[in-house]
């Protein structure tokens, strides 16, 4: 199953200890960007993975109070705070993974790039103190336009020397998560035993669902697979415009963001066969940072497993998404270049 509902997380880990306890192991944690409508229900869902053993909290804002109260859960994970820029390099400190939700969302008629002015200096002040502090680790960008700001962290990145393109993803796991419940819903389906692959980027047409791929098997009528797919693509807007100004999806982010955290525990701590797609250095197309299913293991990314093969409607949406998703990256990487 690819479900993670919190009381799987506690079993799933609860299991792994019985069946091997020195298989466990216990982790450090830090999520920048702990205080926000995505960083306060993901810290909630991290806090009850037992992987992890040291739930670190950072913002620009408000840690302290967050911490508090997830203090009060009775789980093994130890929370720690810190708050404004001068204590970064301390939060970050020994972090093995590094869960990014920091940045403003959306508001109604924004597209993602009009967050880039706003969050690209985000990003790339916390990548500055991820060089130094957690070189080594699993750093999960969730931060908006995920298309320009995966590649803004990795050019920070190499100007330290410390790039590592195993080891940087960009979160795309909610596209997943909803390509498979519209599916689910559509054919009638429990979305626990649904999986479809989503590739390229996370912004509008650049976000590919291949329901070609889906398993179980689905076949959806000609003229409902476009709507399907402008749907999957369209998702992150819907919700902007039904929260009305109060900003973009946060609940589903959280779960799917503490999925993709705990795949990522998992590969570290030696279970096999851990696949996720997310928007990584790539080159399966001409697009030098491109979403797809990959292998997770102790190192990062252990195999690229491509995109598979395409339907003709898939293959002429995919060269409709490379151009656009070229030039977001080299929006991303021109700002911390020509700078
Ligand atoms: P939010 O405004 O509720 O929270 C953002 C948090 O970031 C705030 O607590 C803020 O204080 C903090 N922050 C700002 N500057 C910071 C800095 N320099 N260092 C550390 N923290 C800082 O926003 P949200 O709804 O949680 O969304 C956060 C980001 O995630 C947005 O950019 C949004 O577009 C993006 N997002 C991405 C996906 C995805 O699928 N990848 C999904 C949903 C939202
Ligand atoms: C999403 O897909 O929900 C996020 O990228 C937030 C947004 O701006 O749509």
């Amino acid at each position: 199953s690819r479900s993670i509902a919190s009381s799987k997380i506690l079993n799933v880990t609860r299991n792994v200890q019985q069946l091997n306890v020195s298989q466990q192991r216990n982790f450090r944690v830090a999520v920048a960007g702990a205080s926000g409508g995505i960083g306060q229900p993901l810290s909630l869902l991290l806090k009850i993975n037992n992987l992890v053993k040291t739930l670190v909290l950072y913002d620009v804002q408000n840690t302290a109070g967050v911490a508090a109260d997830l203090s009060h859960i009775p789980t093994q994970a130890k929370v720690l705070h810190f708050t404004g820029a001068e204590n970064m390099s301390a939060a970050l400190k020994g972090a093995e993974v590094l869960v990014i939700p920091a940045g403003v969302p959306r508001k109604p008629g924004m597209t993602r790039d009009d967050l880039f002015n706003t969050n690209a200096s985000i990003v790339a002040s916390i990548a500055e103190v991820a060089a130094k502090s957690c070189p080594k680790a699993m750093v999960a960008i969730i931060s908006n336009p995920v298309n320009s700001t995966v590649p803004i962290f990795s050019e920070v990145l190499k100007k330290h020397g410390a790039y590592d393109p195993k080891r940087i993803f960009g979160v795309t796991t909610l596209d997943v998560e909803r390509a498979v419940t519209f599916v689910a819903e559509m054919k009638s389906l429990n979305p626990d035993s649904v999986n479809i692959p989503v590739i390229g980027g996370h912004a509008g047409t650049t976000i590919l669902p291949i329901i070609s791929q889906a398993t179980p098997k689905v076949s959806i009528d000609k003229d409902k697979l476009a709507p399907l797919i402008a749907r999957i693509q369209d998702a992150g807007t819907e919700v902007v415009k039904a929260k009305a100004g109060a900003g973009s999806a946060t609940l589903s982010m959280a779960y799917s963001a503490a999925r993709f955290t705990d795949s990522l525990l998992q590969a570290l701590s030696g279970t096999p066969n851990i696949v996720e797609c997310a928007y990584v250095k790539s080159d399966v197309t001409e697009a030098k940072y491109f979403a797809n299913p990959l292998l997770l293991g102790k190192d990062g990314i252990q195999q690229n497993l491509g995109i598979g093969t395409l339907t003709p409607y898939e293959k002429e949406l995919l060269d409709k998404a490379v151009p656009q998703l070229v030039q977001n990256i080299k929006k991303g990487e021109d700002f911390v270049n020509k700078k």
